[in-house]
């Protein structure tokens, strides 16, 4: 469903995203969509004719599309389609389908800022989470017209990984989670230019805080490197060095009620790091000296508050099993997730993952090999399992 709404032109982006993705899309657009965007072009991208009359020749436009559809997204979604939608109307094409519909519905929103804050609004959008409908958090950052602020529309490829995630299983509800993530690997400073470092993208991090944050949560990313997709409604704080990271996750850790530290520490660092660049003329070999870096996961595990979950990150190149079990034991973590990254599949920069999952109950889980993602996902509903176990005071 497109709405009319100056983000409008981004359905065709996210149309595009979802073919590619193997999904057939058919699109329903309001009148006033129409004054935005140019149905031609949804109908050539989407490959199939656009509708938007429910008194068209078709015998029952609503229901046929109802029944067609696995799922149902409405993008952008505007404060007045948002309103129809909590108030059951069915005043054209996309509200009587969406009304007729048993598949799963999510709501893009996109509006100013003022319009998203508005006590009309926010109710219509309580109204529609108590109704079962899924709303995905709107992005900040600047708004048509100028201003900067809450109400810019996810980005197309949050929205397509938003409808994937829905399609695989019911979603969680983390509204009232504040979820911290640690991504990448840091960064160890020889020199002011030149640093010792490991190969980890961030990716496995960055897919926690993406799922964690479509699901509702407020989320926080202590990252080393940019996120693979634009960042979206999360936080984030960059950082460079294993010092730098400890300092914010320490901070960060005091609001959060999940801590993931997927980043990839470096265990050891340069004793010394010269504050200029060093020279090459005349050296032939350079020593470094490494000396060991603090134990972010120790610090954060010493300062728990009382039912704060944290999970650890286990990379190995061999034993997995073993040294889950072991690191479970002396991290004293919640949860410890593992993962072979002797495997190109599995390691560092791939886009899936392998791990095994287990926590401090007794819970084991194996998954296959999987999208990061799918991957994150899983350690959510891990979270959500084990969080409810943790012990009062
Ligand atoms: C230039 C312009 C931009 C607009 N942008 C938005 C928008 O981003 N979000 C929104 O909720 N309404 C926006 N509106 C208002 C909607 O177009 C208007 O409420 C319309 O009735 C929505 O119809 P629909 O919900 O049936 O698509 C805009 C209006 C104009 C004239």
């Amino acid at each position: 469903m497109i709405t009319g709404g100056v983000a409008a032109f981004k359905a065709l982006e996210l149309i595009r995203e979802l073919t590619v993705r193997g999904m057939q899309v058919r699109a329903v657009m309001t009148e006033a969509a129409e004054r935005f965007i140019a149905r031609q072009s949804v109908a050539a991208v989407s490959g199939s004719p656009v509708a938007t009359d429910l008194f068209s020749p078709d015998p029952s436009p609503h229901t046929e599309l109802a029944s067609w559809a696995d799922l149902i997204v409405v993008v952008p979604a505007t404060a007045d389609f948002i309103a129809k939608l909590a108030n059951g109307f069915a005043a054209d094409l996309a509200t009587t389908t969406i009304l007729a519909a048993a598949a799963p519905v999510l709501i893009a929103p996109a509006m100013h800022s003022n319009m998203l804050a508005a006590p009309a609004t926010q109710r219509n959008l309580a109204t529609l989470v108590k109704d079962g409908r899924i709303v995905l958090p709107a992005d900040f950052g600047r708004l048509a017209g100028g201003d900067v602020g809450l109400g810019r529309l996810l980005d197309p490829s949050w929205i397509g990984d938003a409808i994937e995630l829905r399609l695989g299983g019911a979603l969680l509800d983390l509204s009232d989670r504040r979820v911290l993530v640690s991504a990448g690997g840091t960064r160890e400073a020889y020199d002011a230019v030149r640093y010792v470092g490991n190969r980890s993208s961030g990716r496995q991090g960055w897919a926690i805080a993406e799922a964690a944050a479509l699901q509702g949560a407020e989320v926080a990313v202590v990252s080393t490197v940019d996120s693979p997709l634009p960042e979206g409604p999360v936080r984030v704080v960059r950082v460079e060095s294993a010092f730098e990271m400890e300092a914010a996750m320490v901070e960060e850790s005091a609001a959060a009620d999940w801590i993931f530290m997927a980043a990839a520490v470096a265990d050891f660092r340069p004793a010394e790091a010269a504050d200029r660049k060093l020279k090459r003329d005349g050296v032939e070999r350079l020593r470094l000296e490494l000396v060991a870096n603090p134990d972010i996961l120790g610090r954060l595990v010493a300062g728990r508050r009382e039912r704060q979950l944290i999970v650890g990150f286990a990379a190995e190149t061999g034993s997995l099993a073993s040294e889950v079990e072991r690191k479970l034991a002396t991290k004293r973590v919640d949860i410890l997730v593992g993962n072979d990254i002797s495997s190109p599949a599995t390691g560092f920069g791939a886009l899936h993952n392998q791990v095994i999952i287990a926590d401090r109950f007794g819970g084991r889980v194996e998954l296959p090999l999987l999208p990061k993602l799918d991957v994150a996902q899983e350690l959510l509903r891990q979270a959500e399992r084990v969080s409810r176990q943790l012990p009062q005071g």
